[in-house]
């Protein structure tokens, strides 16, 4: 298995190139399943997870063709193509290493009229039930059975008729699933409380594109009147805004100015904003953002929240620069319970940080000693290489699996702006 090696200290300076996103890449795929025409997504980052995906769709009898780009190239071009589904099931085997695999359920049962997808089971940042997914669909109709660790949902004879649910908790994945069910339902469907990510907002102008008829778009109240038919479409994945504001925390922690070029700063507001609170200059300018850390940093206190609040997937990379900041910065996370593990790692690295419950106390400034250290989730992976990048001496990170599923190729994007790590066999 493969390692990183990272020696701190160096000042990150020049382009970064900032990829499609992941988690728009992970419910843009599904739509694939919601015509029988050809989708063809562009700019679809190159990772552990979208392969995975593509493989599963490659499991319901779904061409797919990779097109256009060279291996040098960033990004990619895929076709999908779902004239024939052959199978409705999506197995454990592929559900187990990839959670998004259950956005899949709300496509298949709204196309097809059943789908059977294995129960995801635990993640380590926390039990991340299914609740939410399950009962939005029961609320457009479909029917909802648990059985030998499989959901299986099916539809009324003639199709979901569609219908209303308020989402008790924002949920991104259950709401993305209702969309794609309701899309092609029988009638209209009203969703309040819905999650308003960028990447939701991606996915209904994916769908638009298609022939879906959506009122509300970015905003948490979304009318959709079904339609009959879906048709193919091109579409571009939007720029990944957690890869993004993860590099800006790299450049930040190490007094570097790097330009992110192609991040797109409409989605990034409360990142910028805790960036700007910390001391760092974020210029948003046409093609992407510029990031100076020039001055000192400062503590700042922050808490997750759902879009537009400040994404829970930053709040590692945050936290890792926190502890270079000058003073007592106060963290809460509020999304997932569970979500410090990177925490007792950060420790090993000299970090000065308390936890308790949901609450995080770093102290800083502290001087980082490069260690060995683990992760055990994608945006804690990506909180410990932050630390390395200003830690004195080396620092090996292990688990760099974790970091394949959402960064593309990390290391030739930091190396390009003078960082000093390497990937080696262990
Ligand atoms: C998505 C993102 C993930 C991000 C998260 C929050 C993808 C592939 N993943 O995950 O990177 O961290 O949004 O922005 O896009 N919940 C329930 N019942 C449900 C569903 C969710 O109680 O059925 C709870 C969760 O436990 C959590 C909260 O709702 O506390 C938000 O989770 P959710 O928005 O659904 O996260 P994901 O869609 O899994």
């Amino acid at each position: 298995m493969d390692k990183l090696i990272i020696r701190g200290g160096n000042r990150l300076s020049g382009k970064i190139p900032i990829s499609g996103a992941k988690n728009a890449a992970l419910t843009l795929i599904p739509c694939a399943l919601l015509t029988e025409e050809p989708l063809t997504l562009r700019n679809l980052p190159r990772l552990a997870d979208i392969d995975g995906f593509q493989h599963l769709m490659t499991q319901f009898g779904i061409a797919t063709g990779i097109r256009g780009k060279r291996p040098e190239d960033f990004g990619r071009v895929v076709t999908f193509e779902a004239n024939h589904i052959t199978s409705t099931v999506a197995p454990y085997d592929l559900v187990r290493k990839m959670r998004a695999s259950i956005l899949v359920l709300g496509p298949m049962l709204a196309r097809m009229g059943e789908a059977k997808v294995s129960l995801p089971g635990g993640c380590a940042i926390g039990n991340r039930p299914i609740d939410l997914h399950l009962k939005a669909l029961e609320a457009i109709g479909g029917e909802i059975e648990l059985a030998q660790g499989y959901v299986k949902a099916t539809a009324p004879d003639g199709g979901l008729p569609g219908g209303e649910f308020d989402f008790p908790v924002v949920s991104v994945g259950a709401t993305e699933n209702a969309v794609m069910a309701a899309v092609l339902a029988n009638g209209t469907s009203r969703f309040f409380n819905a999650a308003r990510e960028p990447e939701i907002v991606d996915l209904c102008n994916l769908l638009v594109a298609m022939g879906a008829e959506i009122e509300g778009i970015g905003t948490s109240d979304l009318t959709i009147h079904g339609v009959r038919k879906l048709n193919g479409a091109t579409y571009k994945v939007m720029p990944d805004r957690i890869e993004a504001g993860s590099y800006a925390c790299a450049a930040a922690i190490t007094g570097g100015e790097v330009f992110l070029d192609g991040a797109d700063a409409r989605d990034m507001q409360s990142t910028n904003h805790a960036l700007r609170n910390i001391g760092v200059e974020v210029t948003e300018e046409k093609n992407g953002i510029r990031i100076a850390a020039n001055g000192p940093l400062k503590a700042t206190n922050l808490s997750t929240a759902p879009f537009p609040g400040l994404a829970t997937d930053m709040q590692a990379q945050l936290m890792s620069l926190l502890c270079k900041a000058e003073g007592t910065s106060v963290l809460k996370e509020t999304i997932f319970e569970n979500r410090y593990m990177h925490v007792p790692e950060l420790a090993r690295m000299g970090a000065d940080i308390e936890t308790e419950g949901r609450t995080a106390i770093v102290k800083g400034p502290v001087g980082l000693t490069g260690a060995e250290v683990m992760a055990t989730d994608l945006r804690a992976s990506m909180s410990l290489i932050i630390a390395a990048l200003a830690a004195e001496g080396e620092t090996q990170v292990r688990r760099i699996y974790h970091l394949d599923r959402g960064y593309e190729r990390l290391e030739e994007k930091l190396q390009l702006v003078g960082a000093d790590i390497e990937r080696v066999d262990d």
